[in-house]
């Protein structure tokens, strides 16, 4: 599943400094010449090893290969939202993909499609997961929830406690992280349902906001605790 990480920020690189030319233009160009032969040259050296290799290879060595070929399709069952889904994917294609193309569950909001900033965060068993890294075939037999599951408007409810806070605290600004960041709190409140703030800042540690609007998404969430 997409399990959400840590980030390291790299350390910036200083621009290069206007200070004495230790090599010269001339030796520049040279040794990058002779470093893009070299490189040429072993990249054709290991291209001519590695297709020898693939000659050479047994019929054992093949068959297991042709075993190991992945599979096109899958079918998949999944409850989302309360109701029964089956269906035949692609082997390769993302629970996020699933969720918005197939079942036009569009409140999963694909951010950075790179599990860095969790607005694609739905429930998975009840577990918060980037459905943008998660396999839809790693989530067969399970319980899938979005962001339209949690509302109940669409059959004719109401809004979720946690919904209902962000809007009071005025948690949002773009709203593009919202979902994500709601998934997360239902998904923080099944695990702990009377969170403090730092357990609240960890549960949602994997959801970015680029709008920045963090201290009223704190306000929101501790406003639904117990709610
Ligand atoms: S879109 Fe999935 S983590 Fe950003
Ligand atoms: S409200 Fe805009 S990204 Fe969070």
């Amino acid at each position: 599943m997409g399990m959400r990480k840590n980030r390291k920020v790299p350390p910036s690189q200083p621009p290069p400094q206007g200070g004495r030319r230790t090599v010269s233009r001339r030796k520049f160009i040279l040794g990058g010449g002779l470093a893009a032969i070299a490189a040429v040259a072993g990249q054709t050296l290991n291209s001519f090893a590695a297709e020898r290799k693939k000659k050479k290879g047994s019929a054992t060595d093949r068959k297991t290969a042709k075993a190991a070929e992945p599979l096109k399709t899958v079918e998949i069952r999944m409850t989302v939202n309360g109701v029964p889904k089956r269906m035949t994917v692609s082997a390769g294609k993302l629970l996020s993909e699933v969720l918005r193309e197939d079942l036009h569950l569009t409140g999963v909001k694909i951010g950075c499609n790179a599990a860095e900033c969790g607005s694609c965060t739905v429930l998975v068993n009840g577990r918060p997961v980037y459905s943008c890294r998660t396999l839809a075939a790693l989530a067969d037999g399970a319980l899938v929830e979005t962001i339209e599951g949690i509302s109940g408007v669409s059959e004719g409810g109401n809004l979720h406690p946690i919904q209902k806070s962000f809007i009071e605290a005025d948690a949002l600004q773009c709203g593009y992280c919202t979902p994500g960041m709601i998934c997360a709190a239902k998904a923080l409140f099944i695990r702990n349902p009377r969170p403090d703030d730092d357990q609240i800042r960890a549960g949602l540690a994997g959801n970015i906001c680029r709008c920045g609007a963090y201290d009223n998404i704190l306000k929101a969430v501790r406003a639904a605790v117990g709610r």
